[in-house]
């Protein structure tokens, strides 16, 4: 299916803009999973999905690998202080899959302050994992609090609050084909 991003964006009054194109996105992430599928050519990797927004980044991303994987799904909240996320996280649904002696790779939308994925990283780091990677769609590396290692990174963006391909904003937007920004 074709979508045409700039007449959805108008539809919506309160979109100022499109940053990334349904296009863009899908030229990446085809860059993404061959060097995925090259990195872990004779393994058989667990690609955690952080809920929610990462899902629709991981339903594409697992389709550009073409080698055996795994998918598993995590949901996590963070505590807020103030404005600020503090990055203490809360597991409201964890792994089903053991992670001991396996190889993990993070599926998240968006790196911000890096505090959620850092304490996360932390924890999942006590389970044992043969190796933990990071896969990020988004990176707003201006805002960066806490260095996360992220391993595979689709676009470094400015600090503006996104939405679509899984971002919301108030549980809305998740559902368009490209990032656009709100406006002000
Ligand atoms: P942080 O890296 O701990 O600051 O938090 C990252 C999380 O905040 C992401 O997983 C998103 O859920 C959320 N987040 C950060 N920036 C944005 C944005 O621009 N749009 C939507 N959600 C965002
Ligand atoms: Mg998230």
């Amino acid at each position: 299916m074709q979508f045409d991003d700039a007449a959805l964006a108008l539809r919506d009054p309160l979109i100022d803009k499109v940053l990334i194109s349904s296009g863009d996105i899908q030229k990446r992430i085809q860059q993404l999973g061959t060097e995925i599928s090259r990195d872990y050519a004779d393994r058989q990797p667990i690609l955690v999905c952080i809920l929610k927004g990462a899902f629709v980044f991981l339903s594409d991303l697992s389709r550009c690998i073409s080698i055996h994987h795994e998918v598993d799904f995590m949901a996590i909240s963070s505590y807020h202080g103030g404005t600020e996320s503090t990055g203490v996280v809360k597991i409201e649904k964890d792994l089903k899959s053991n992670i001991t002696d396996r190889d993990v790779l993070i599926v998240e939308d968006i790196v911000d302050t890096g505090l959620t994925l850092n304490h996360l990283l932390q924890l999942l780091e006590t389970r044992s994992p043969r190796s933990l990677r990071i896969c990020s769609l988004l990176d707003k590396a201006s805002r960066r609090i806490e260095q996360v290692p992220v391993d595979y990174r689709g676009f470094e963006i400015p600090d503006e609050f996104v939405i679509g391909y899984g971002l919301d904003y108030d549980e809305k937007y998740r559902n368009l084909p490209f990032i656009g920004v709100l406006k002000p």
